[in-house]
């Protein structure tokens, strides 16, 4: 017999059919002559209510049941008695698949975020961890969803990378030389002997790669892992984080800001809706005010306001910032805050940053000392998005790298692009981890990674 989701038994019209589900037990009661039994497979966040009565052939076994259990139940499925449920299931028969051993930590009562980090092999079979990575995976899908029904090809980027995107110096090496036979030369290690004969390391951003593809394919995208050994312990850095990549041809930084707040408000109004149940449980448990927080997501003009103004406002404030920030100097995340979340209540591009303060292949502005940079914040986790215009001129490209002294040997074939039909492009990087966070009020990231890797955290 084929074994049925709960989630798909809890939408059926007609009870009356014998039905196999398998699942863990959530909880067990037992009454004069019969227990309830709450089972739930994964698949929603609703359980399936059993009642196993004592004429089951054994029924005594049943005993050995309890919280964390696996089992098998066939049954016919019937209007429940109940509140809270429409069916339940009359057990004809049930299976003990794997007991639970007395030492289950996962007892029916709540338990903190950290202490749940602790067991993160097991916090997918909370209510709210399992509530969380469903939501993790629809919100892939429709990232693949948004960009399929505009006509974007998806490219698989490297992994592992030669250059540093960004430029932040924040690279995980990666070699297979044996450490204790690192050789230098000229006062820095020499590669030669390794795996690729020069220096590798993971990537921090798929966009080099997209830029080559963009320019041959339109609109494109990438979405996969990236890696950063910025050693900050916040709530919302991770060192391996999920980014989602668009890069497209024939395109300035306004149509790249039209695409980012299209994207943002697609994907939270699918979210809504496909994850009703999942999202309620966020909504009452975790942020009180998640569900205007996302209409406001979906609803709003997203403001666009050049960093000049944004330092302007800034500085204008009577908040008293921890940092006073300086024109010419890079945002804190105390006033990204500020910006988005008092002072417009809404999500806000900031564009057109100081050169200095961002990577080498963003497009110089007219000006000569900014960049056609963007990124979006965002009420509650600050930036969420960062993307620009790429530079697209050869000279200017070069003298920029010249200036910030980065190898043009290195980048032989980012330059080459720009030699061969070289077209204004623009694109951006999503956070994936920060737009969870956003879309389920969780406040740290990892709570929104099934095992995080962060600074001195990769036990699991
Ligand atoms: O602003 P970033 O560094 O932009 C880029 O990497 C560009 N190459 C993207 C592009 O234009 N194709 O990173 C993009 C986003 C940030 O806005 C943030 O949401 C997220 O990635 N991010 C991180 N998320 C979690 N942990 C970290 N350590 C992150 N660093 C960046
Ligand atoms: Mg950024």
């Amino acid at each position: 017999m084929k074994r049925s989701k709960i989630r798909n038994l809890l939408e059926v019209d007609a009870p009356e059919e014998i039905v196999l589900i398998k699942g863990w037990i959530k909880t067990k009661r037992d009454s004069k002559g019969f227990s309830f039994i709450e089972v739930n497979d994964g698949s929603c966040l609703k359980n399936m209510q059993i009642i196993a009565d004592k004429s089951l052939e054994n029924y005594e076994d049943l005993n050995s049941l309890s919280t964390g259990a696996a089992v098998s139940v066939m049954g016919h499925l019937a209007k429940s008695q109940g509140k809270g449920q429409k069916w339940e299931i009359h057990a004809h028969r049930i299976d003990i698949i794997g007991i639970a051993d007395h030492s289950y930590p996962l007892q029916k009562k709540r338990h903190s975020d950290e202490f749940l980090r602790t067991i993160a092999h097991l916090r997918p079979r909370t209510n709210k961890y399992g509530a969380l990575f469903r939501i993790r995976s629809e919100l892939s899908y429709v990232i693949h969803e948004f960009f399929r029904n505009k006509g974007f090809v998806y490219i698989h980027s490297p992994i592992i990378t030669a250059l540093d995107c960004e430029g932040a110096g924040e690279l995980f090496k990666i070699t297979t030389l044996d450490l204790k036979d690192v050789r230098q030369k000229n006062g820095e290690i020499d590669y030669t002997n390794d795996f690729f004969g020069r220096g590798a390391n993971l990537t921090v951003s798929g966009q080099l790669s997209a830029e080559m593809f963009a320019l041959a394919l339109g609109d494109v995208y990438t979405f996969g892992p990236t890696f950063r050994a910025e050693n900050s312990n916040t709530r919302r850095h991770a060192a391996e984080f999920w980014m989602v990549e668009p890069e497209m041809s024939f395109c300035d930084l306004k149509a790249d800001m039209d695409l980012a707040e299209e994207m943002l408000k697609y994907l939270t109004a699918h979210i809504m809706e496909k994850c009703r149940d999942d999202i309620g449980l966020f909504a009452e448990f975790v942020d009180k005010n998640l569900i205007s927080t996302l209409e406001n997501i979906i609803e709003s003009n997203y403001i666009r306001l050049s960093y000049e103004k944004a330092v302007h406002i800034l500085k204008q404030s009577e908040s008293k910032f921890e940092y006073k920030l300086n024109f010419g100097e890079d945002l804190k995340s105390e006033h990204e805050q500020y910006i988005t979340e008092h002072h417009f209540k809404k999500p806000v591009f900031i564009y057109d940053y100081p050169k200095d303060i961002k990577p080498f292949y963003m497009r110089l502005n007219d000006d000569g000392k900014t960049v056609a940079a963007m990124d979006l914040l965002v009420p509650r986790i600050g930036e969420i998005i960062g993307g620009s215009q790429r530079e697209e001129r050869l000279d200017v490209l070069e003298s920029r790298m010249d200036e910030i002294g980065l190898s043009k040997k290195n980048y032989w074939w980012y330059l080459e692009s720009r030699m061969f039909g070289s077209v204004p492009h623009s694109g951006f990087g999503l956070g994936f981890e920060r737009l969870l966070m956003l879309l389920t009020g969780i406040t740290n990231i990892r709570d929104v990674i099934p095992f995080p890797r962060t600074p001195n955290s990769i036990e699991f």
